[in-house]
């Protein structure tokens, strides 16, 4: 005997019209024991779920998704993680580094920390040469690590890392073969004074290999970075400040593939004929100076 639908409700859209499947997920997910995952599971279902609904998600649209997220992750390994860049590239990493980080307006701004951190970095005499080899123009940056009175941070610990001529990290060659370049810990003496030597950082694209640049290929288009110097600077009693100069010559300020220029942190990157540094050495070729002071705060 054939069965008959007697009414014109289908069988797969009773939970849908109802919403029934999604106040039966947040039921069960009510009684998550910590407050705020409990909150923060809530919350996810409900945009999840509201953002399926909103585009009438397919099946194997959410298969792709998944396949995407799957490729992505093997993107992940010591000093790259995909994940990351997609956060970035969705502006949700500056979003979180924003509404995080309070600050008074004369502090220096956080920026996103990108994929190429690296926890162990080499260290380095103040005023050294950071380099490693790093093909580029040479540069000298200096500068001081202030609090919000004005007063220098002693003992800070700086981590500098940054492009070389064409654009890319350490990170992204072999790092067994070369060691880091580019790349380095200092600490600040009693004057919270910090200057290192190293090449000029150039304006590159987000990792060509990645699912990240497949995605913005599709949509914004956008892919390159201006040119940047990387920081993150930790000292006893204060915020950690994770943050980026950019060059203000650069053309890409505008557009930056991951949202994170400020205006604050753009500065500029002075060419200099060659003869004496700043810092006394006698150059025989031009080189470039930054100087930048960045402002930390007490918590
Ligand atoms: C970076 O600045 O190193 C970076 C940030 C986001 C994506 C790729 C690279
Ligand atoms: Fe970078």
């Amino acid at each position: 005997m054939t069965h008959h639908i007697k009414s014109a409700q289908t069988i797969e859209n009773i939970y849908d019209s109802a919403d029934l499947i999604t106040q039966e997920v947040l039921k069960r997910y009510e009684g998550t024991p910590d407050p705020r995952l409990r909150e923060l599971m809530l919350s996810l279902i409900k945009h999840l779920h509201g953002f399926a609904r909103d585009v009438k998600l397919t099946g194997n649209e959410w298969t792709f998704l998944m396949g995407f997220l799957e490729e992505t992750g093997k993107w992940c390994f010591p000093g790259r993680n995909e994940f990351v860049i997609f956060s970035d590239a969705l502006g949700l990493s500056m979003l979180t580094v924003t509404q995080d980080y309070k600050r008074p307006l004369h502090a220096t701004e956080p920026t996103l920390v990108g994929p190429f951190l690296l926890e162990e970095a080499p260290r380095f005499e103040m005023g050294s040469d950071i380099s490693g080899g790093a093909a580029g123009s040479p540069m000298y940056a200096r500068g001081r690590i202030l609090d919000t009175e004005g007063k220098p941070v002693a003992r800070a610990l700086i981590d500098v890392w940054h492009s070389d001529e064409r654009g890319l990290y350490d990170v992204q060659e072999d790092l067994q073969k070369t060691g880091p370049w580019a790349r380095a810990l200092l600490t600040t003496g009693a004057d919270g004074g910090y200057a290192f030597w190293s090449v000029l950082p150039v304006d590159y694209p987000i990792p060509q290999d990645g699912t990240a640049i497949r995605m913005m290929r599709a949509t914004t288009g956008r892919t390159w970075r201006p040119a940047h110097l990387h920081f993150r600077i930790r000292a006893e009693g204060f915020l950690t400040l994770i943050t980026h100069i950019f060059d203000r010559s650069s053309g890409n300020l505008d557009g930056d593939a991951v949202f994170g220029v400020r205006p604050s942190l753009i500065a500029d990157f002075i060419p200099q004929s060659l003869g004496k540094a700043p810092d006394g050495k006698v150059m025989d070729r031009d080189f470039y100076t930054l100087d930048y002071d960045f402002v930390m705060v007490r918590g």
